[in-house]
């Protein structure tokens, strides 16, 4: 075999790897959106991030009923409506849908946690709650990914 011969059948490897390591290395299902509904869902994304920050900062500086208004309006059932939720359920898999409605569910509950922890003082409770928050985000993030629809 040439030199010649031999780099171009390894860059052509090189290429090629990449790829066909991504696709392997990548254990989230793929879910299938149109590139719109995509972009509104990453924007939903990025404000339930943003929510988070906002209520850690509240029950840091004992703010408590601020934390649970937060999250009730924002992260919470009182939140689907706001979020577009019933056009986005139907292109989620079954699985991703559960994960999605146990964040909302786990959201509204440490709503009434937080309130509680603005009587009682208590904020262990409520951070527990915060951090079943967060356990849905890393499910959902460890299970799916978007890819284009065709
Ligand atoms: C039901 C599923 C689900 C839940 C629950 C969920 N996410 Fe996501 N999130 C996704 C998917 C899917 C993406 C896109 C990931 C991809 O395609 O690589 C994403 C992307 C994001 C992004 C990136 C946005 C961008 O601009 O690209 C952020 C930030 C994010 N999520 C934050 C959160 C936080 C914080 C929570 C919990 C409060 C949360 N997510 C809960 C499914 C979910």
């Amino acid at each position: 075999m040439t030199s010649g011969l031999a780099l171009s059948i390894l860059s052509v490897a090189l290429l090629l790897a990449p790829a066909a390591l991504s696709a392997e290395e990548d254990p989230r299902q793929a879910v299938r959106m149109p590139e719109m509904m995509q972009t509104h869902l990453r924007a939903n994304m990025r404000d339930h991030l943003r929510s988070m920050s906002a209520m850690q900062s509240a029950l840091a500086s004992g703010q408590y009923g601020v934390a649970a208004e937060i999250a009730e309006q924002r992260l919470g059932m009182t939140s689907l409506e706001a979020h577009d939720a019933r056009h986005m359920v139907g292109f989620m898999p079954e699985g991703m849908q559960a994960v999605g409605t146990a964040m909302h569910r786990a959201a509204s509950r440490f709503a009434v946690i937080a309130q509680d922890a603005s009587v009682s003082g208590d904020l262990s409770h409520a951070l527990g709650a915060l951090s079943e928050i967060t356990q849905q985000c890393v499910a959902c993030h460890a299970g799916y990914r978007l890819v284009a629809a065709p």
